[in-house]
């Protein structure tokens, strides 16, 4: 656990291993007058010797000589970029928050960051800008400390840190440690979705997403947690959600959290894709990469680190959070294609594809949540392989049939830096769902696959205000770096907690 703390009082910078301040450009940004008169020097000698690019995020180290009792080792410089007046959004500061994360996880104890002379032109007051500037700090040091080794217990953790210390004007200090708490706890949301989404398959069943909820609901008195099995979504009729886990050995769930952080009876409702392995089923996937499937659980995550963070932060919300988890197998007991299923609305439903099962176990859940009355549904999915086409893997898609909830959703983006794109859900796409012998078919075809997906789910949704975040391409990273990127997790977060406003 490393410590945030925020201060006016510079005699930390003496018992630091490290000290970290910012340039903007060839210029110091802190006005600052504590570092030592040699320590101001050499830093000013590093910026005018162009040592730094002006390249938000870039880093100069500068290695002291060791005295006899000085314990400073390090001086870093890290770049916010032409100016420390931060425009809309900015990304330069997040760039830099990551600087900062990776150039003191190796410091082996104490950092002092000087973070005065900052500003973002989103925030009015000096309070709000060092809130915020706390909480990407600190939010960027809990990423980046994360490491995976539930099943690599020879991966250990490389981070020495042990507390960090921000040195801000006094006015400002109480409102930066509220930051750093609220971004530490943030963090550890991200880093339960990134867990969560990185264990294997068989380390990461719907039972054990339901123990591990059991488990989250125990540690906090105001969070509560309800986990329907087999029988009991078979007495809700939930025939769609159920059609899914027939395939499989390892029985489905659906997890119902409830955060109750105020007595509002409306609560906003979170609902996440929890297929805790898609194999797609009888219209079974290649076998190229299929191991990445193992992360179509992350919609499920992204619900877990959210609820976490709520819950450890205190949010002043009522909030539900949903899980549908489910395993997608082939087997002699696996739903087949062309196959008809009732879903818990009483529509039917003809699965030409057992592949696109992420929709419907996402139909049943959304159902389900009718009954909360809720003030706005957000699901997020891993939905479609279409998204990634459309949309890469850096941006979230978003459909919704509400647009004031979707301007807050991308507004929530905008603030948490969390990319997010708005697809269109027009009527004229709801044709392609038409089946000879359901009221839709599970899929629409080859165009537009994000958006019919979406379409299907509408369906599901008319009852209130609801958006879809298809994360597909942005829930993990392949390759060298693959793992779970916590997504959305700070989006979620960022658009419950203004509404508690
Ligand atoms: N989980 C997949 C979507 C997916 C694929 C996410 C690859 C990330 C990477 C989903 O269940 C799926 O298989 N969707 C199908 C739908 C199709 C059959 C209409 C797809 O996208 O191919
Ligand atoms: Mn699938
Ligand atoms: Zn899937």
């Amino acid at each position: 656990m490393i410590q945030y703390n925020a201060t006016h009082l510079s005699t930390a910078i003496a018992s630091s291993e490290a000290l970290i301040t910012f340039a903007a450009g060839k210029k110091l940004v802190s006005q600052n007058q504590a570092p030592s008169s040699d320590i101001q020097l050499l830093l000013k000698e590093a910026l005018d010797s162009g040592a730094l690019t002006e390249k938000a995020g870039d880093v100069i180290q500068l290695h002291c000589l060791q005295g006899e009792k000085a314990q400073l080792q390090k001086i870093i410089c890290v770049q916010l970029g032409k100016s420390a007046k931060l425009g809309h959004e900015a990304k330069s500061l997040r760039t830099a928050a990551q600087s900062v994360a990776r150039a003191s996880k190796s410091v082996n104890g104490k950092v002092c960051v000087i973070a005065d002379g900052i500003s973002c032109s989103d925030f009015k007051s000096a309070t709000d800008n060092a809130r915020w500037l706390g909480q990407q700090f600190a939010t960027a040091i809990e990423k980046a400390i994360y490491i995976y080794n539930t099943t690599k217990p020879s991966e250990k953790s490389k981070t020495r840190l042990k507390k960090l210390t921000f040195i801000a004007n006094k006015a400002q200090t109480r409102a930066m440690n509220e930051g750093l708490k609220t971004g530490r706890g943030l963090g550890q949301g991200i880093n339960l979705a990134r867990e969560l989404g990185n264990l294997p398959g068989n380390h990461c069943t719907p039972s054990d997403l339901a123990q591990k909820a059991q488990a989250l609901a125990k540690q906090y008195p105001k969070l509560s947690v309800k986990v329907l099995n087999q029988k009991a979504m078979e007495r809700l009729k939930m025939g769609s959600l159920l059609s899914v886990a027939r395939g499989s050995a390892e029985e489905p769930k659906l997890i119902v959290f409830e955060y109750k952080g105020s007595n509002e009876k409306s609560p906003h409702v979170i609902v996440g894709k929890g297929i805790t392995f898609d194999t797609g089923g009888i219209s079974l996937k290649p076998g190229a990469a299929m191991d990445e499937m193992k992360f179509d659980m992350c919609g499920a995550a992204s619900v877990f680190g959210c609820m976490q963070a709520l819950c450890a932060l205190d949010v002043k919300k009522h909030v539900v959070g949903v899980v549908a988890a489910a395993e997608n197998m082939p087997s002699s007991t696996a739903t087949k294609p062309g196959d008809v299923v009732t879903s818990m609305s009483g529509q039917t439903i003809e699965i030409l594809n057992t592949d696109a099962e992420g929709r419907l176990v996402l139909c049943d859940a959304l159902t389900y949540v009718e009954r909360f009355e809720p003030k706005s549904v957000i699901d997020i999915a891993t939905l479609t392989g279409a998204c990634i086409i459309a949309l890469g893997s850096h941006t979230n898609g978003l459909m919704s049939n509400n647009q004031a909830l979707a301007e807050k959703i991308l507004a929530a983006a905008k603030s948490s830096g969390d990319l997010t794109w708005q697809l269109p859900l027009f009527d004229e796409y709801q044709a392609s769902l038409k089946s000879n012998f359901a009221d839709m078919a599970n899929i629409g075809g080859r165009e537009a696959g994000t958006i019919t997906a979406a379409c299907f789910l509408s369906r599901f949704a008319k009852k209130f205000a609801w958006a879809h975040l298809d994360i597909a391409g942005t829930a993990w990273k392949s390759g060298a770096q693959k793992g779970a990127t916590g997504r959305p997790v700070e989006l979620l977060f960022e658009y419950l907690s203004q509404q508690a406003k």
